[in-house]
């Protein structure tokens, strides 16, 4: 080969790199800028850097499941001012509603400018924490429990139904879980994680982490949670790993001394699939409000089961009657969801009383 060659290669690869230093500094990219966030914190920023980073710098931590590649939706902010035009990668996750409104995915926005941007207060509890795994149980044969004790901050206080951010370590890996343990026990939280086939997260969890192990956490996160002023009737629907959230509201519903009706339909393939079957049968037991029915889609000859059997959305359509003055709470993938509310709304739920978070 002619070493003329790779010589014009580096030459060509020199040149389009100082045009697109160039052209970064001539959108902004160099200057220093402010994001105003909520009309009343001024964030000082340089370069061109996205939204989601710049504010995780200053300490705010959006939900960010996919680590800003435009996949779980999860990171909105409200743009007032500055954030260029929106992306077709954001388009997906926006409802016209949330488009008119300048609602935008903050991992796509690159800041070139003044911004000014609004963040449900909520959102700006969420605060990262050092904590060390102090726990581990093999709930089934792909699902674990991991307990993390906190180490700096110490405390955590979170709405039941909540969910953080787990950090890989060593990866640049982010991914969500839901609180599964009590929110009364502030200095440690539990996690379900159910082990997917090569996926990044799930599997340092399940081969990799060990007890002593330190881990970075965000959170807590999300608007599914237990919904404390209404005394509605309760409809729960969960799968595989969904059990996490609603275990977190469970609790609460007990230190409550369950003053609603609640029943509880988790739906799984074979007996293999279930865990917490005891505790929660032994809530059952305790309260006359509380029902909690176990099905299974494939049970395996020779298991004994005598449960429920089928589709979760059809169990629950079979065993549901009017659901007008009801709320219910959905956790687990997002078919199984999208399934469950439209038999719901067959059983007339009102749209604004469902809530899910989809694990996706
Ligand atoms: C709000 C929220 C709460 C969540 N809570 C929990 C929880 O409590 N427990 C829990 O286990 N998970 C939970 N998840 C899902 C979790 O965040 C991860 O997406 C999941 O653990 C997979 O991560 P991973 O890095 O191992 O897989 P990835 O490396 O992200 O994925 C590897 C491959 O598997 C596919 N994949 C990803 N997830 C699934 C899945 N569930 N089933 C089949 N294929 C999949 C991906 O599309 C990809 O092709 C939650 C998600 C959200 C958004
Ligand atoms: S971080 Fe996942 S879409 Fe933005």
């Amino acid at each position: 080969m002619d070493i003329f060659v790779p010589i014009v290669l580096l030459g060509i690869l020199l040149i389009v790199t100082i045009l697109l230093i160039l052209a970064d500094r001539a959108l902004g990219g160099n200057e220093e800028k402010t994001i105003t966030v909520n009309d009343k914190t001024d964030i000082p920023v340089e370069g061109s850097d996205t939204l989601l980073n710049n504010l995780s710098d200053a300490d705010i931590f959006i939900p960010s499941a996919c680590g800003g590649k435009a996949t779980c939706g999860l990171c909105k902010v409200t743009v007032k001012e500055g954030g260029g035009e929106r992306k077709p990668t954001e388009d997906p996750f926006l409802n016209a509603q949330e488009k008119a409104k300048g609602v935008r995915l903050s991992c796509q926005v690159k800041v070139r400018s003044n911004m000014k941007i609004e963040i449900p207060e909520g959102m700006m509890e969420a605060i990262e924490y050092r904590a060390k795994v102090i726990h581990t149980k093999d709930l089934t044969y792909d699902t674990k429990l991991v307990r993390f004790k906190l180490i700096e901050p110490k405390e955590i206080s979170f709405k039941p139904g909540q969910f953080c951010q787990l950090k890989v370590p060593g990866l640049d890996v982010i991914r969500a879980y839901s609180i599964a343990s009590d929110a009364k026990v502030k200095d440690t939280v539990e996690f379900i994680v159910r082990l997917v086939p090569k996926g990044k997260a799930t599997t340092f969890v399940h081969k990799a982490m060990l007890s002593g192990d330190e881990i970075i956490l965000t959170g807590p996160y999300g608007d599914f949670y237990l919904q404390e002023d209404s005394d509605r009737d309760i409809v729960m629907i969960a799968g595989g790993s969904g059990k996490a959230p609603i275990r977190s509201i469970m609790y609460r519903m007990q230190d409550l001394g369950m003053p609603r009706k609640v029943k509880y339909f988790f739906g799984a393939r074979t007996t293999k699939d279930l865990y917490y079957t005891e505790e929660f049968k032994a809530i059952e037991k305790k309260y006359d409000n509380f029902e909690y029915i176990p099905a299974l889609s494939d049970p395996e000859e020779g298991d004994g089961w005598e449960g429920e059997v089928g589709l979760i959305t059809d169990v629950l359509d079979r065993l549901t009657g009017d659901l007008s003055q009801s709320e219910a709470y959905l956790c687990g993938s997002p078919g199984m969801i999208d399934a469950c509310i439209k038999v719901l709304n067959k059983h007339n739920i009102p749209k604004d009383h469902v809530f899910y978070d989809k694990f996706d």
